[in-house]
């Protein structure tokens, strides 16, 4: 590998961190959807769980959350954001020692995670559930990348900021700030902590920086990622760079509220809930603005979907990210959540958001870094990314379908009740009639995480030295790397 590192090294930029970030957005992609495939195959045959308490769903569930957001997304962003900020700044990273050391750390965190989740070991707060020594590690690692994110725009050889770096910057430092503040804890051992808060308070800082996770980490990175790489895919510059503008400052100043839609009819005062609510609801705006904002970068360019998958992959993304904007305001309203909470409907807007939205973004932005990162023209096989891209949306369709017909299903069931007042249904007829909604979910996953090897092997055909590209099917593209 440092062989091939050294003929790769790029005379400005540190391509290193990027292409090591990149390949392992392939193999932690590869990793997190098989769990999740496991834990979807589990719903349906609970025989899988194997009666030991390591392979159990309540174990490989958070294990499978963990690797598809900070393993997998995780990676992605680093790899994004370390080559964004290089060729938008003309600067090479402040410091590529400290680079590396986010590079190791970060795996070594993920590492760290699969070992103790399915040990058991766990603060039991969603989407923060590692022990407070890895906590610690994360704080590190993701303070050097804030270093190392910011000092290179400090640096920068143009005056002018692009903005792929100011959503780079705000998911940067408000996941710093959300990570920090979420984990203080008490510890009582090595592998045990409790929460520094406690009650009411403790779920809404837990939802503060649950729904934020989304907002910044699950949205804001991947946002820079789209003002970078779509026009580059497209070859046209962004749509509005006004409404960018616009779309940063609303997006930040409106998620920071939306927390409390996690906690609707609970303990928390039903002002907040209130707030909470409004506040989703007028997120609509920005989200919409920036969904647009991209789509329209494609204007005058949209006969390239015709003949470019990866800028297939970007698109479509972006009309995940619509719906799933469009459903979560919905899903917020106190009254429509009193029906989806608790349901597969949740289920089914997290992924049209994390397979649609987040996963097809990355895969189209890696898709186009390889080639770039090794030295290539393009990547091995047009006709593969383009399977892929046809795997990735029907996959998504039949998860989200499937998670929609189950949840309203669901709720529906749960309030139905008779002329005496008794319920109509039990709970168990309720999960009976879930059944064929897990088989197409299980199926739709499969299908997904079957184009993610398609994509590993694709990928591994590019970076080889002595494999040329597949000729291009006729009238197929792949958008310039230059
Ligand atoms: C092959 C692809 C995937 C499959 C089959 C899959 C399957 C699953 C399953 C079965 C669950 C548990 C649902 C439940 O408890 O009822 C789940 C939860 C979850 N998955 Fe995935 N998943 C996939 C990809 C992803 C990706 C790429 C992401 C993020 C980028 C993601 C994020 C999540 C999150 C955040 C949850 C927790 C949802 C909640 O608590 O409401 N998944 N997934
Ligand atoms: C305007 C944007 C959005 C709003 C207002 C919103 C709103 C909501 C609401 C109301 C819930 C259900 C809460 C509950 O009943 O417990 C929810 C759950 C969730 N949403 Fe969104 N959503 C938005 C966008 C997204 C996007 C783009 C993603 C992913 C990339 C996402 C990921 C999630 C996750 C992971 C959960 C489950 C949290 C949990 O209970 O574990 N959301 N969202």
């Amino acid at each position: 590998m440092s062989e091939l590192n050294a003929a790769l090294e790029h005379s400005t930029y540190n391509y290193k961190v990027v292409r090591q970030f990149a390949i392992m957005t392939v193999v932690w992609g590869i990793v997190g959807m098989l769990v999740g495939v496991l834990i979807a195959a589990q719903l349906a045959f609970p025989i899988l769980n194997f009666d030991l308490p390591w392979t159990s769903f309540g174990r490989l569930r958070p294990l499978h959350t963990n690797a598809v957001i900070f393993a997998f997304g995780g990676s992605a962003l680093f790899a994004t954001s370390y080559y964004v900020v290089q060729r938008t700044t003309q600067a090479r990273l402040i410091s590529d020692k400290l680079a590396a050391f986010t590079f190791w750390g970060w795996q070594a965190v993920i590492v760290l995670a699969a070992v103790t989740l399915p040990l058991g070991m766990t603060s039991s707060k969603e989407y923060a559930e590692l022990e407070w020594p890895i906590d610690l590690l994360i704080a590190v690692v993701w303070v050097s990348y804030a270093i190392v994110f910011f000092g290179t725009i400090a640096k920068r050889k143009v005056s002018h900021i692009y903005v792929a770096n100011w959503f780079f910057g705000g998911f940067i430092l408000t996941v710093a700030v959300l990570h920090i503040i979420n984990s203080a804890a008490i510890p009582v051992g090595l592998t045990k902590s409790y929460s520094a808060y406690s009650g009411t308070v403790d779920a809404m800082v837990q939802w503060w920086y649950g729904h934020n996770a989304v907002g910044f980490f699950l949205t804001a990175g991947f946002l820079g990622m789209m003002y970078y790489f779509v026009p580059k895919q497209a070859e046209r510059p962004v749509y509005s760079y006004r409404l960018s503008i616009v779309h940063f400052w609303a997006l930040v100043a409106v998620y920071i509220w939306a927390g409390p839609h996690h906690l609707h009819y609970t303990a928390l005062p039903d002002w907040a809930q209130s707030l909470g609510m409004v506040m989703s609801i007028i997120l609509l705006a920005p989200s919409w603005g920036g969904m647009i904002n991209g789509m329209m970068t494609l204007s005058g360019a949209w006969h390239k979907l015709r003949t470019d998958p990866i800028l297939r992959f970007m698109v479509v993304s972006l009309s995940f990210y619509g719906m799933s904007t469009f459903e979560g305001p919905m899903m917020s309203i106190k009254t429509v959540n009193a029906l989806s909470h608790y349901t597969d409907w949740t289920i089914g807007h997290v992924h049209s958001g994390a397979l649609g939205w987040v996963a097809m973004i990355s895969i189209g932005c890696i898709y186009h870094l390889i080639p770039v990162l090794f030295g290539k023209e393009r990547m091995y096989s047009t006709a593969l990314i383009n399977t892929h891209f046809w795997m990735s949306t029907i996959g998504t369709v039949l998860y989200i379908a499937s998670m929609w017909v189950n949840g309203i299903l669901q709720g529906l069931m749960w309030r139905a009740y008779n002329d005496d007042g008794t319920l109509t249904y039990t709970f168990v007829e309720s999960v009976a009639a879930s059944y064929p909604g897990y088989l197409v979910r299980l199926a739709g996953g499969a299908i997904f995480f079957g184009g993610m090897l398609i994509m590993a092997y694709n990928v591994y055909m590019t970076t080889r030295k002595d494999v040329a590209a597949q000729p291009l099917p006729a009238g197929a593209a792949q958008g310039s790397h230059a």
